[in-house]
């Protein structure tokens, strides 16, 4: 946590001087000679108290959107259990991706409150902010999966492009430039950059050249933060992060769907040749990255976020099926039987592989997980919250699964 200690606001930052000066003033009187050798230490734990109440005193009150989601919920849990002196109010509509299950374990944090509702709903979010006068919004709602944009990309645009406008009208009417203190952080994706041929990397300044309905209404919500920056000064930051995995994730994605099937012994299902390449992140250390770059990012500021780990979707199913068929005690072999390859995705990006050297050198970020234990990790997760993933998967979920695999 201690490097938060370098937001302190100025007054508190001028008391822990003022404790050292007290201390040195006043040595000889304050410390006889017999145990004057303890002076450094004294001073030293006397300025991290003072360091702890005033790191308290940073009252963010935080509206972060999409919270019941996969990543959502891993923020939500992180800033609950690291901010208790926050509060955070987790705004959600509850889609199918939606899930308060994902957060039992800290819906009664007294630094939490859960609100259902729209980020395309103004007047919702006008009252919202009348009442909790928000400082901080972390940004994650969305529709969030390539294929379902493919069959509905219009849900893509009203939430995506219209509810992230919606957002920064309502912050930037609240603000009302008064941005000291403020953060209005975008969550987005490694897709707005479009699809890499075999070499290269996403950097910051890559252009871009979304290329699905998802992306392009990603990449859409990025250039609206941005205007709102450029034009308004509305004190946005933004982070474009690669492919995560990890606890919570809905089993319509790769790894979770995989997981789901193998488990049930169904075929796993890869698009094409299984070659396309991506670049996949635990999503604790992505969620990681977001604490740090809220609180220390630059404003107006972009970071890529990667875990410098690429693998083709079929390397990946297959080191899935030879740890699961370790964990579920099956013979080597038996579960990379289920793999069948099927029509690829419509506009399938080829490669997405992310530099994230400009958060590594200013902030110190790096991925924490070894892509086997990271994987490790998830499937002991799923394994052991068997309940969890009966729910996601019951009710619309079959629906869906026919409707995307039945005769693909
Ligand atoms: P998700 O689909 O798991 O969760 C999205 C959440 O947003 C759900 O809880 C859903 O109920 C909520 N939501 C959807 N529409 C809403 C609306 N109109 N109003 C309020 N809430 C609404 O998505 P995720 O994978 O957790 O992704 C979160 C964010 O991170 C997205 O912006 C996504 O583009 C971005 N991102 C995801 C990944 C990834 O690999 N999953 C990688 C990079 C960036
Ligand atoms: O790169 C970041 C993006 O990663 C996020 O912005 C998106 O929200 C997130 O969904 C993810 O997008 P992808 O399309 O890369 O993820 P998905 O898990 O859907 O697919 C990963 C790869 O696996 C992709 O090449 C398509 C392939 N695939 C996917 C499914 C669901 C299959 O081969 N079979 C499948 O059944």
């Amino acid at each position: 946590m201690d490097y938060i200690y370098d937001d302190l606001p100025k007054q508190y930052s001028k008391a822990v001087k003022s404790s050292s000066k007290v201390l040195n003033s006043g040595r000889n009187s304050l410390f006889p000679a017999r145990i004057r050798f303890l002076y450094p230490f004294i001073r030293h734990y006397t300025n991290l108290l003072f360091n702890f109440a005033a790191v308290n005193f940073i009252m963010h009150t935080i509206l972060i959107t999409g919270g019941a989601g996969f990543i959502g919920s891993n923020l939500v849990r992180l800033f609950v259990a690291r901010y208790p002196h926050y509060t955070l109010v987790n705004l959600d509509k509850l889609t199918y991706a939606g899930n308060l299950e994902n957060l039992k374990d800290i819906e009664n944090a007294p630094n939490y409150h859960f609100v259902k509702g729209d980020i395309t709903d103004m007047e919702l979010l006008r009252n919202l902010f009348a009442r909790y006068q928000f400082t901080g919004i972390l940004h994650c709602a969305a529709e969030s999966h390539v294929d379902r944009s493919i069959t509905d990309p219009l849900a893509f645009v009203t939430t995506n492009v219209l509810g992230t406008a919606t957002l920064l009208q309502v912050a930037k009417e609240n603000w009302q430039g008064k941005f000291e203190d403020k953060i209005f952080y975008h969550i987005s994706t490694d897709e707005v950059y479009g699809s890499l041929g075999e070499t290269g990397l996403f950097t910051e300044k890559t252009g871009y050249d979304p290329r699905s309905p998802y992306s392009a209404s990603k990449a859409s919500s990025d250039h609206l933060v941005r205007a709102f920056y450029h034009t308004y000064q509305l004190p946005v930051k933004l982070s474009n992060c690669s492919n995560n995995y990890g606890p919570y994730h809905f089993p319509e994605k790769l790894i979770p769907l995989c997981i789901h099937n193998i488990f049930h012994n169904k075929p796993l299902p890869v698009y094409g040749e299984g070659l396309n390449v991506r670049d996949w992140l635990y999503v604790e250390d992505h969620v990681r990255a977001i604490d740090l770059i809220f609180h220390k990012g630059r404003i107006g500021e972009t970071y890529n976020i990667g875990g410098h780990n690429e693998w083709t979707n079929i390397a990946l199913v297959k080191e899935l099926c030879r740890q699961m068929d370790e964990k579920l005690g099956r013979a080597a072999g038996t579960s990379a039987q289920l793999i069948c390859f099927v029509k690829d995705r419509a506009g399938h990006d080829l490669r997405y592989a992310i530099d994230a050297t400009k958060l590594k050198t200013e902030l110190g970020w790096e991925p924490s997980l070894q892509f086997e234990e990271g994987l490790s990790r998830t499937i002991d997760w799923y394994l052991n919250n068997k309940e969890w993933l009966a729910h996601v998967t019951s009710g619309d979920y079959q629906q869906y699964y026919n409707q995307q695999y039945h005769k693909r």
